[in-house]
């Protein structure tokens, strides 16, 4: 069966500054989608990684198709009206457009798809991000698809030893989607090269060698839809994994470096990606920046119950190691390393500060 995965993501609107969306918005979300989407979709699910609402479809109806994409970004009107309601801050703050015109892309929400023919087995990875930038999957996609140190597979099964072809986007292009086809192992550094620069090249998607999809990642940067930073672009992303793909381990390994990513407080900071537990609000400096990750198996289009793959013990491991990161980087405070470059700063005051203070430079005789 041919099956469609799509995932739907948008921050409408969060409890006590940008922490975690309230029940009765989730709520909100889950019964309209439950209530609209019947006879459109096979199943769903929704969750929330930090401010954001996730939902992930399944369904038959291809890649970004106007009714389920409709569906969602109804489901996110009403849910802003719930959060306008309970005064939420930055209620209905990722829909960007005032009228739907037939897909959430370029709308604020992010999106990422993928359809396949369904394997008799179909186990899949559903991630969701949180404080950060669609470039921080760059690093555990780089390690868990081309690096034989995190991924035995590569090494093991002799179809993945054939390699992955990786599409990667330069989201600093505003006119369309700009994107370059590279293969591995022959292409391993100019992938690097590429993906070192996680603000501007960003994997969109994976395929294998024989051209099945493996990884798909939403690839919004909401400052080119706005004209200017309306908040980080917390990205979503699909892996599927076992047999021809990484293990669902290998793809999961490759987060335990709690590697340091742009986003954290005021979307404006490098702070280390800390693997959380599905539903799980933000704190410390406004994040840490943070992964969730729901695992499923889909069979004829019907999801299995999510399992919370960070909920166990060796996370807490790794999650110390995140808190200790984020507390050596924050020692740096405004100095060098600690904050983005400016082109990155979700606000412009320091910009402003520099025009100001320009004009008050001397050049000494
Ligand atoms: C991402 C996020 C942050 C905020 C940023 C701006 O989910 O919440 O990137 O967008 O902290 O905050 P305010 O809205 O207070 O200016
Ligand atoms: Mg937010
Ligand atoms: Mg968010």
């Amino acid at each position: 069966m041919k099956i469609t995965l799509s995932v739907i993501k948008a921050d409408i609107g969060s409890i006590g500054g940008h922490i975690k969306p309230s029940e009765k918005l989730l709520k909100t979300v889950k019964d309209y989608i439950a209530g609209e989407g019947h006879g459109l979709v096979k199943d769903f699910y929704v969750g929330y990684t930090g401010d954001d609402i996730a939902i992930l479809f399944t369904h038959t109806r291809g890649k970004g198709d106007s009714k389920i994409h409709g569906l969602a970004w109804k489901a996110f009107l009403a849910g802003t009206q719930v959060a306008k309601d309970q005064g939420l801050y930055g209620a209905g703050q990722d829909l960007l457009k005032s009228s739907f015109s037939g897909n959430v892309k370029g709308m604020g929400p992010a999106v990422c798809e993928m359809e396949f023919q369904e394997r008799p087995n179909e186990p899949f990875l559903f991630f969701a991000a949180d404080k950060t930038e669609p470039g921080a999957y760059n690093l555990p996609l780089y390690l868990a698809f081309a690096d034989p140190m995190n991924t035995p597979g590569l090494l093991l099964s002799p179809e993945m030893n054939k390699g992955f072809k990786f599409r990667i986007m330069d989201v600093s292009y505003t006119k369309g989607d700009r994107v370059i086809e590279l293969s591995t192992p022959e292409g391993l550094y100019d992938i690097a090269a590429l993906l070192r620069d996680n603000e501007r090249f960003v994997v969109e998607s994976i395929y294998s060698k024989k051209g099945e999809i493996a990884a798909v990642v939403s690839t919004t940067r909401l400052h080119n839809i706005a004209g200017k930073y309306t908040g980080k672009d917390d990205p979503v992303m699909l892996v599927r994994v076992q047999k021809h793909f990484p293990a669902t381990g290998e793809v999961l390994a490759a987060f335990s470096r709690t590697h340091y990513v742009g986003g954290g407080m005021r979307g404006s900071h490098s702070m280390p990606l800390m693997p959380m537990k599905l539903n799980s609000p933000t704190s410390y400096f406004d994040g840490p920046p943070m992964v969730s990750c729901a695992a499923f198996c889909v069979h004829n289009g019907l999801l299995t119950e999510p399992v919370d793959v960070f909920a166990h013990p060796y996370w807490d491991y790794v999650r110390s190691k995140a808190s200790r990161k984020a507390t050596e980087m924050r020692e740096q405070g405004f100095s060098g390393a600690a904050m983005l470059p400016y082109s990155e700063l979700e606000y412009g005051g320091i910009v402003e500060i520099l025009k100001r203070l320009d004009k008050k430079f001397k050049v000494k005789k």
